[in-house]
């Protein structure tokens, strides 16, 4: 695991754009993995202006999103596929084609997951995956568990993410309980995967990932360290000496 410690939200935000932005210039046809959140919103913004003042372009870039609640189509204002478009999508150059957040509205719910891996697949696998962490260590919405979802599933929320990702809604009872998430497969086949983790509400599950070492089904982020590119970018908040 490589470790970056910046001193602010700011700074994790232009370091993960300024990576994610050479990326894309260097390989145009990149496939780019995304999370939602309040973590990556700084970096998103950061990029759409280097797309605005440097030019990056999007135009052959492709997307997968991690996770969408199940129930929301991309109209809701809840919604993962909502977020995308009004946060990174609408101010960069990108074919909205070009784009997959999970479909929460999917008539098949099983046999959309299985066909999300395959399309993830198809098209070469991502190249570089950005995430998030809950408080909880979970990824994507790969909660702890006796067992991790090897494959793009349907899960059940934990009551923990429930309440805290309420903010997003009018009130918890609108948060769904399920959501389509990716599943450890797909992150892991990722060429290099960038976890960002900032604020002081992060800073257990950063002690733990950096102090701990060993890979615990209840504290799902650890499969990162099995990764052989993962690179963690933090601010001081969420980081101890
Ligand atoms: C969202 C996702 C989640 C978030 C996590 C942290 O697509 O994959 O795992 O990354 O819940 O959320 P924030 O950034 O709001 O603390």
């Amino acid at each position: 695991m490589k470790l970056i410690v910046e001193s602010n939200y700011d700074m994790v935000s232009k370091k993960a754009a300024e990576i994610v932005d050479e990326y894309v210039k260097s390989n145009p046809k990149i496939i780019l993995g995304l999370a939602t959140g309040s973590t990556p919103i700084g970096m998103y913004k950061e990029l759409i202006n280097k797309h605005k003042t440097e030019g990056t372009d999007y135009s052959n870039v492709r997307t997968f999103n991690l996770d969408e609640y199940v129930g929301l189509s991309g109209e809701h204002p809840s919604s993962y596929r909502y977020f995308m478009n009004e946060e990174f999508f609408n101010g960069i150059n990108i074919n909205h084609k070009n784009t997959t957040v999970p479909n929460g509205k999917a008539e098949n719910l099983s046999e959309y997951c299985k066909n999300y891996d395959e399309m993830i697949d198809d098209a070469g696998g991502i190249d570089l995956q950005i995430l998030g962490v809950g408080e909880n260590g979970h990824i994507a919405f790969i909660e702890p568990a006796h067992e991790l979802q090897v494959l793009t599933s349907i899960v059940t929320l934990s009551e923990s993410t429930i309440a805290v990702n309420s903010r997003f809604f009018n009130n918890i009872d609108e948060v769904p309980k399920t959501a389509i998430s990716m599943g450890v497969r797909s992150i892991l086949k990722a060429k290099k995967i960038i976890l960002l983790a900032t604020g002081e509400k992060k800073k257990s599950v950063v002690k733990r990932l950096i102090e701990t070492p060993l890979l615990c089904t209840d504290f799902p982020v650890s499969i990162l360290l099995c990764h052989p590119d993962f690179t963690l970018i933090v601010d001081r908040e969420a980081y101890v000496d």
